[in-house]
């Protein structure tokens, strides 16, 4: 490249308006939510990061899609574009569409999972996590060491560790129905798994007869962190490194809310005949015909277009240099983050940023708020508030109280970046004054979406 900008590598054909809100507003909005940004009107949101899930812009091509689709209940043309699209990247023999990834994940295992039965993933997403318990099987995560450490430097943090799974597979290995590989490990940061990772533990499903799933969501940012990191594959095309990625697993669930480039979608995927038939079976029950899961056409269309944009190298260049554009100016401005930066978030580590405050007392969810209050941000705590309560009742701290800035795709450019920087700093900067908070109403599960705070004075 002769110059150093790297640009969006598209130019804006439809605009939506951004409210600007003051200071006083976000303030009224605020406690109307009980200082709980999922209870926010997104209208009186700026710059929403809260996810980068179904929140990106489509292309003209995508656009174009939804005009083609064709909403026949079964045998579609739309649904052979689909099929087509995904098994150019991933030729496995059984694609089931669904209407989004956790639909995949709740279908998958509750064939193959159960009670007695343990689920190994470098680090379950929280539906996976969910769908895996709810049919009484264990979850566990085995991501490496250096994953856990918010500071560690290592190229593919979000790597299985290998010793740890061979021991599981030693004592168990009858008891697991299947090895997850979550690229990228959303939970640990956004961070890559290398395909020599990924070869290692298909090495070990071998040697004991087990299959191995990939939870595919960011499958593109996780093959462009290869071709950037892992010797060998600089002159690769991601397409490649992704078909070989495919190679090496039985088989996936899918969300195309993130890298299929869609606001709605997923699949699961498949070569097991046998294991495919009972999971189109439950997918009648919930989702739809198997030639369009929970889908319109015209979704399978958008989807179908998107995978082929998501690996262009371009496209990947912006994405992933775009978050560590933001992750890089923090980390330069001494703000406390989750490194190396991961390919759609960046992880600002609340803990180290508000010492002053127990993690009971939600350091997360009081950086989270300011950065609403002070500049109209909406980002996500993932830490005590999310994790601290158990099924028992007792509440204890999360292993890190993290904000994450999720950044949809395509969707904010730089100058909205520079703006998110500009507040960051500010926050940071009155660290010290940001206060705890203590929760006035929750309920039993998955509080975070619904409890309601209170400022500690
Ligand atoms: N797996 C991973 C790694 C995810 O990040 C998600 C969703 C899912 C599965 C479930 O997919 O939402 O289509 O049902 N992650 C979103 C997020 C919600 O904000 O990180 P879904």
């Amino acid at each position: 490249m002769e110059f150093r900008t790297i640009i969006e590598p598209f130019r804006i054909h439809s605009v939506e308006p951004l409210k600007m809100t003051t200071v006083e507003g976000r303030r009224a909005a605020l406690r109307a939510a009980g200082f709980n940004l999922f209870g926010l009107h997104s209208d009186d949101v700026l710059i929403d990061l809260l996810t980068d899930s179904g929140t990106g812009a489509m292309s003209r091509d995508q656009w174009a899609g939804i005009q083609r689709g064709d909403e026949s209940y079964a045998g579609s043309p739309s649904w052979f574009r689909f099929l087509e699209s995904v098994q150019e990247l991933f030729p496995f023999r059984h694609v089931i569409p669904t209407h989004q990834g956790r639909a995949a994940e709740k279908i998958l295992f509750g064939v193959i999972g159960g009670a007695g039965k343990i689920v190994p993933n470098n680090t379950h997403f929280d539906t996976t996590r969910a769908n895996v318990e709810a049919t009484g099987a264990e979850a566990v995560d085995l991501v490496i060491a250096e994953g856990l450490d918010p500071s560690a430097l290592h190229p593919f943090k979000g790597n299985m560790d290998l010793a740890a799974l061979e021991s599981l597979l030693r004592s168990r290995a009858a008891d697991v129905p299947v090895v997850f590989v979550t690229v990228t490990n959303n939970s640990g940061g956004g961070q890559p798994v290398s395909l020599e990772n990924l070869r290692g533990v298909r090495a070990l499903c071998d040697q004991y007869a087990t299959p191995l799933f990939l939870d595919a969501c960011r499958f593109a940012e996780n093959a462009w962190f290869i071709k950037e990191r892992e010797p060998g594959n600089e002159d690769r095309s991601v397409r490649e490194i992704v078909q070989e990625m495919a190679a090496l697993a039985h088989g996936m669930t899918m969300s195309a809310k993130k890298d299929g480039l869609a606001n709605i979608g997923g699949w699961l995927a498949l070569d097991d005949d046998a294991i495919a038939e009972q999971c189109r079976n439950l997918l009648i029950l919930t989702e739809g015909f198997p030639t369009y899961g929970g889908l319109a056409g015209r979704d399978l269309e958008a989807i179908a277009q998107g995978l082929r944009e998501v690996v262009d190298h371009d496209y990947l260049r912006y994405r992933v240099r775009s978050t560590g554009y933001l992750g890089d100016a923090l980390v330069a401005a001494g703000v406390p983050v989750v490194r190396p930066i991961g390919g759609h978030a960046v992880y600002i580590d609340a803990r180290a940023l508000l010492p002053h405050l127990d993690p009971l007392e939600y350091p997360g969810q009081s950086l989270a708020v300011a950065l609403y209050e002070t500049g109209g941000i909406r980002a996500c705590e993932i830490g005590t508030v999310m994790f601290g309560k158990h099924p028992d009742g007792s509440e204890h701290a999360a292993p890190l109280d993290l904000v994450r800035l999720a950044i949809p795709r395509r969707t904010y450019t730089q100058s909205h970046i520079d703006y998110v920087i500009e507040v960051c700093i500010d926050v940071a900067s009155r660290a010290a004054e940001l206060p705890g908070y203590r929760i006035v109403e929750q309920p039993k599960t998955l509080r975070h979406f619904t409890a309601r705070f209170e400022p500690v004075a």
